[in-house]
């Protein structure tokens, strides 16, 4: 999988790719990630690459004409299954989403920032329109590493062991059972007795049964 990514803050979001399971990935040559600062696809020798919104109203506004030459710069080198842009007014991202993201090869994000795009952008390139939450954040950034993360870790042979993504939260509609590790016995607080029987099926039992338990006490909107 290649991500190009697209912001006018890239510095902000490199250390989240150059650490752990999404270094891993681009270490292992899985997946490879480009970031394009927008200010080297700026008109003007000022860099400029926001202006005021058409109407009046407070903050500034992405232009296009960067947008287009990056994306079109982008486009002339290969295909693209996907232009996704970050913005708090995007569909709610999912395990699902994430999931069928994952297939894709070549894909492109574009953060927004200060109020947004040329509502052009979204008209003319934009396939997805993604959203991590129904909060605002200052930019698409963060979003976008979250997202990112959240692909990146489905792509076949990133994780060690295959079925590790199998079992997250959501994957089956559920929350995931809780987990534990040595010591068996800290302070007197035990782990649950099953864990350590070393019968596999009551293990899986157990697990289903106190993932089913976890989802109705804390969202039982997923069942
Ligand atoms: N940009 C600002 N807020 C955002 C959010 N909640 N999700 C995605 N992109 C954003």
């Amino acid at each position: 999988m290649r991500i190009d990514i697209i912001s006018v803050v890239p510095d902000l979001m490199r250390s989240p790719f150059a650490e752990s399971i999404m270094k891993r990935a681009q270490d292992a040559g899985l997946v490879s990630v480009h970031f394009h600062n927008l200010r080297d696809y700026s008109a003007n020798n000022y860099k400029q690459v926001d202006d005021y919104p058409y109407g009046g109203g407070a903050g500034m506004v992405l232009m296009i004409e960067p947008i287009d030459k990056c994306i079109a710069q982008l486009k002339a080198a290969r295909d693209y299954d996907a232009v996704i842009y970050m913005t708090p007014d995007g569909n709610v991202l999912d395990q699902g989403m994430a999931n069928k993201l994952s297939l894709l090869t070549n894909i492109i994000v574009l953060c927004g920032h200060y109020k947004g795009v040329d509502q052009r952008v979204r008209d003319l390139y934009v396939t997805h329109e993604i959203s991590i939450g129904d909060y605002v954040l200052s930019g698409g950034e963060l979003a976008a590493a979250v997202l990112c993360d959240s692909l990146i870790r489905l792509v076949p042979g990133v994780l060690g062991n295959e079925t590790s993504a199998l079992t997250d939260s959501f994957q089956d509609g559920l929350l995931a059972p809780p987990v534990y590790t040595r010591p068996a016995d800290y302070k007197g607080n035990k782990v649950p007795d099953v864990l350590t029987s070393g019968n596999t099926p009551k293990v899986e039992a157990w697990r289903e049964k106190e993932a089913l338990k976890r989802t109705k006490e804390k969202r039982p909107d997923l069942l």
